[in-house]
């Protein structure tokens, strides 16, 4: 294999190891912020991904995917159960995201996290050339900086949390905070999604590591210095806007209204199924604004796209019966034959359905009870060519940081949502025209291009990093050489960490 001047080092790859029928490689856009938003600059940049393909066992060999090279990293059954869905998925997760569901210690995982963590830094060492740049990602992969210090001091280490980065009183509740933040902080520069989380690291830095620490930079008492700063992720805007305005997605956003019984009004959510998304508060808001005959199920029709995630993990299993116990009640007393209440959808889509569901909702809720940034708002929003449509969205998101222009609303007060919910149906098209106006205007400065080059300046400021990707602007008409080749697939069912346990 190769070296690279640039690598990207992400627990998912954008790939999988499925091969088409006539031999093609096809991209894994999978129902994941975080490569939903890389895979959009990489296929144009000459670099290497290290990542895991999805299953156990050996490593596939898997094809370039143009200018990008693709090294997978093995996980077996006992480190996907550690690793994934142990500490990354019940500790780090729930931890991170105000511990709405309680984080679960296990000290054995913890042992399985450093050596998963270990393996990706030496799959990286081996494949990065010397003086590269290398980019970590996630939380997946806190420890990933500090292991490839020590293997390799010649590189330039960055490191970027998708998620939000608790407060110092959660955060101390980990048992191994230590270890993990030294990990992190073995990064040059180590990017969030929001300020007040590079705050809560130098805070932490100075208690635990006995670190000089400021908002933007940490002093380490070998007085090694981390800058850090928020870099809030984007998406891909022109290949969202080019999709939206195709004359097939036009007309499917048409006959998807016309399915729908043409209602006055579409409320549209689109969410990975993951309790921080806050689906449970939503349904309860719109049960009770049907139950106090505040909306009609004829005219109002709520569409709700939950894509199963993390499925063998014990909270997503639990919270995938409840909600569809709740749907199942709110149909069964509120639906009529031919009329639901709610259209659940189960399933992955490709892009171009969901660009066609954002054209065709009313109002799009997003009401996450913590997330990093949400891209789906983002989404909604570089769809909506026709500058209508409202955004309600919830404050603890990132993207309400940018956003500032949505119906904001704070989740958990159901009241609150239930009003929020009515005044964004009822609103005058002309503010609804100059909120999405405004949305739009700050989505076209600030896409996923714009994320990166922000990103890699501040990592290497010479230039040499920043001047490989393509233009603001021109991530998606660009991608369709390697696009065409590595075909579209939303469905990742033969991904074991996504298939449901046997009964
Ligand atoms: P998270 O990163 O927590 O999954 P985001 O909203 O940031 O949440 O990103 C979700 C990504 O997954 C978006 O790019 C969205 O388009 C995609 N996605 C969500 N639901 C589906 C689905 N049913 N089918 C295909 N893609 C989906
Ligand atoms: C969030 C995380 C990503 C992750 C994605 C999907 O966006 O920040 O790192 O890839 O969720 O979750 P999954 O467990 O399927 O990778």
């Amino acid at each position: 294999m190769r070296q690279s001047s640039l690598v990207v080092v992400a627990n998912r790859l954008p790939l999988d190891d499925n091969a088409a029928p006539d031999g093609a490689c096809e991209w894994r856009r999978s129902p994941g912020g975080l490569t939903s938003a890389l895979h959009a600059i990489l296929e144009q940049t000459p670099a290497t991904w290290v990542g895991w393909a999805g299953g156990t066992g050996r490593a596939p060999i898997l094809p370039d995917l143009g200018s990008l090279q693709i090294r997978p990293v093995a996980l077996s059954e006992a480190e996907l159960r550690g690793y994934y869905e142990g500490f990354a998925n019940s500790t780090l997760w729930p931890l991170y995201h105000d511990a709405v569901e309680p984080p679960v210690f296990h000290r054995d995982w913890w042992e399985t996290y450093q050596s998963v963590n270990h393996r990706f830094a030496q799959a990286t060492a081996e494949v990065a050339e010397p003086g590269a740049a290398v980019w970590v990602q996630d939380y997946h992969l806190s420890l990933v900086p500090q292991y490839l210090r020590d293997l390799r001091p010649d590189l330039l280490i960055g490191f970027f949390l998708h998620v939000p980065f608790p407060p110092p009183e959660l955060f101390m509740q980990l048992p191994r905070r230590v270890e993990l933040l030294r990990g992190m902080l073995g990064a040059d520069l180590v990017g969030f999604q929001r300020p007040q989380a590079a705050h809560n690291v130098a805070q932490l830095a100075a208690k635990l590591l006995a670190a000089q620490a400021t908002d933007d930079q940490i002093t380490l008492p070998d007085a090694r210095v981390v800058r850090t700063g928020a870099f809030p992720v984007s998406i891909d805007v022109a290949e969202m806007q080019s999709l939206a305005r195709r004359p097939a997605v036009v007309s499917r956003a048409r006959q998807l209204r016309h399915d729908l019984g043409e209602p006055r009004r579409v409320l549209l959510s689109v969410d990975r199924l993951d309790y921080t998304k806050g689906i449970e508060h939503r349904l309860t808001a719109y049960s009770e604004l049907l139950r106090d005959g505040r909306i009609k199920v004829r005219d109002t029709v709520v569409v709700q796209v939950a894509v199963p995630s993390r499925e063998r993990v014990d909270s997503y299993r639990s919270l995938r019966d409840r909600i569809e116990g709740e749907v199942g009640r709110i149909n069964g007393e509120y639906g009529r034959v031919g009329e639901a209440a709610i259209h659940y959808l189960n399933q992955p889509f490709d892009r171009a359905e969901l660009a066609a569901l954002y054209r065709t909702a009313d109002v799009m809720v997003v009401t996450p009870l913590r997330d990093g940034m949400n891209l789906v708002a983002k989404e909604f929003v570089a769809a909506r060519e026709d500058v209508a449509g409202a955004l309600v969205l919830s404050e603890f998101a990132g993207a309400a940081d940018e956003l500032q222009h949505a119906f904001l609303v704070n989740p958990h007060d159901v009241d609150g949502l239930k009003e929020t919910l009515l005044c964004a149906m009822r609103a005058d098209p002309a503010d609804l025209r100059a909120r999405m106006g405004a949305m739009r205007e700050h989505l076209r400065g600030h896409d996923i291009i714009a994320w990166a080059r922000a990103y890699l300046t501040a990592l290497d400021d010479s230039g040499r990093l920043a001047d490989r990707l393509p233009a603001s602007g021109a991530a998606g008409p660009k991608s369709r050489g390697v696009a065409a080749k590595a075909r579209a697939v939303a469905s990742r069912s033969r991904s074991v960490a996504r298939r449901r346990p046997p009964a």
